[in-house]
C-alpha cells in the first residue's frame, strides 16, 4: 500500500553516514547540555530568526499544548475544520473550547470569525497557516484581523505554521500577541525525531517556557537534525524533491477537477471535495494507494492525500485517469 493519509515526507533525510558521527560526536552518559543551543543557533540561523526568541520541545505537538496551558485559561478558539489535536489539547486541559465553522467550500468568512472572537472572548485563538486540511493560505489582512481582535481582547494569536516551507512569504501579523509555532515534521522529514519550534516574544517567550523542561530532546535526535541541516546541499535537494512530489501531486489530481473540486496546495498534500470524492478516494485505495477519509460531519464528501515518492506517480495517474473514464463530465 502506497501510504497517502499521514502528511509526511515519502523518503528519509537522514544519510548512513550521519549515523557514525553523531555516535561519535554524543556523549551518551551525560544530560544533553550544549546540543539544544547549537540545534537553535542553526535553525535561527536558517531563518532569519533571533535565537533568543525560539525555543524547542518534542514536536509542533509539544508546542500546541503548552501555549494551551501557558495563555489558554480563558479559552481556546479556532477555526474548523483544522488540525484536530486543537480540540484533544483542550479537552484534554478541559479549557472552553470554540470553533468557527467554514462555509460549504471550505473557505472562510473572517468577518464571522472576527465577532465571535468578540462574543467568546477567548484567551487563544489558533489555525494553521498554510491550512489543514485545505492545504491553502490565509490572506495577509484575514490574519491580522485575528491579530488585532485578539489584542483588543488582552489574548494571543498562535499561527500553526508547520507547513510553511511548502507554501509562500507573507507578512505575518506582529507584536508580542502572535506566536509562531514550526516543526522539522514536514519539509525536514524528521517527524520521527520530534522536534518542534515555537516563536514567541518579550513576556510571551516567558510565559510560554515558563514550564520548559531542562532537557526538552534526547541528545541523539538534536545531533542527527543539526548534521543534517548543517548538510545544506542535501536539505535543499531533500526540500526540492518534496516540492516537486506536490506538484507532481496536485497534477495528478487536477485531472478529475471537473467532477470535483482539487484545490491548490502550500502544503505536501492535496484536498479533494465533492459528491465524488470518497468514490475516487475508494477506489485508489483498492488499488494501493490509501488517502486520507473523516468521519466528521463537515468532512464527509472529502479525501486529502498526501506526496509520494517520484516513482509512484505514473501508477497514480494511470489509475485516476482509469477512475475518470468511467464517469460522466457534470460538476
Ligand atoms: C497543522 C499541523 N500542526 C502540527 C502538526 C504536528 O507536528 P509535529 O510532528 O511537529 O508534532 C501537524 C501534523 O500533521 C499538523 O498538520
Amino acid at each position: 500500500m502506497v501510504i497517502m493519509n499521514r502528511n509526511t515526507s515519502p523518503i528519509s533525510p537522514i544519510k548512513k553516514e550521519y549515523m557514525d558521527e553523531v555516535y561519535n560526536r554524543t556523549v551518551f552518559q551525560d544530560y544533553p547540555d550544549v546540543e539544544l543551543g547549537q540545534l537553535k543557533d542553526i535553525y535561527a540561523k536558517d531563518n532569519n530568526l533571533n535565537v533568543d526568541e525560539i525555543e524547542l520541545a518534542s514536536g509542533a505537538d509539544e508546542w500546541i499544548q503548552k501555549t494551551f496551558i501557558t495563555l489558554g485559561q480563558k479559552g481556546i478558539m479556532t477555526i474548523t475544520p483544522d488540525f484536530f489535536m486543537y480540540k484533544e489539547y483542550a479537552e484534554q486541559l478541559q479549557l472552553p473550547f470554540y470553533e468557527v465553522e467554514s462555509e460549504a467550500d471550505y473557505s472562510f468568512d473572517f468577518d464571522k470569525i472576527v465577532k465571535a472572537i468578540y462574543k467568546k472572548k477567548p484567551s487563544l485563538f489558533i489555525l494553521s497557516n498554510p491550512h489543514n486540511p485545505t492545504g491553502l493560505m490565509f490572506k495577509e489582512d484575514e490574519l491580522q484581523a485575528i491579530a488585532d481582535a485578539m489584542e483588543a481582547m488582552h489574548g494571543y494569536f498562535v499561527i500553526d505554521e508547520a507547513y510553511i516551507e511548502f507554501g509562500k512569504e507573507y507578512a505575518r501579523p506582529d507584536g508580542e500577541h502572535v506566536l509562531i509555532i514550526r516543526t522539522l515534521s514536514k519539509i525536514y522529514g524528521l517527524a520521527g525525531l520530534r522536534i518542534g519550534i515555537i516563536i514567541a516574544k518579550g513576556e510571551t517567550y516567558d510565559k510560554v517556557t515558563r514550564i520548559n523542561h531542562p532537557y526538552p530532546l534526547d541528545h541523539v535526535g538534536m545531533n542527527l537534525a543539526s548534521v543534517f541541516l548543517e548538510d545544506k546541499a542535501w536539505v535543499k535537494e531533500y526540500a526540492n524533491y518534496q516540492i516537486e512530489a506536490r506538484d507532481m501531486l496536485v497534477d495528478a489530481f487536477k485531472q478529475v477537477n471537473q467532477v470535483m473540486s482539487v484545490n491548490d496546495s502550500y502544503t505536501n498534500f492535496v484536498f479533494t471535495y465533492g459528491d465524488r470524492a470518497l468514490s475516487l478516494g475508494r477506489y485508489l485505495e483498492e488499488n494501493g494507494f490509501s488517502g486520507r477519509f473523516y468521519e466528521e460531519d463537515n468532512l464527509k464528501e472529502t479525501v486529502r492525500y498526501s506526496i509520494i515518492k517520484h516513482e509512484d506517480y505514473p501508477r497514480l495517474n494511470e489509475l485516476i485517469e482509469e477512475w475518470l473514464k468511467n464517469q460522466t463530465i457534470k460538476k
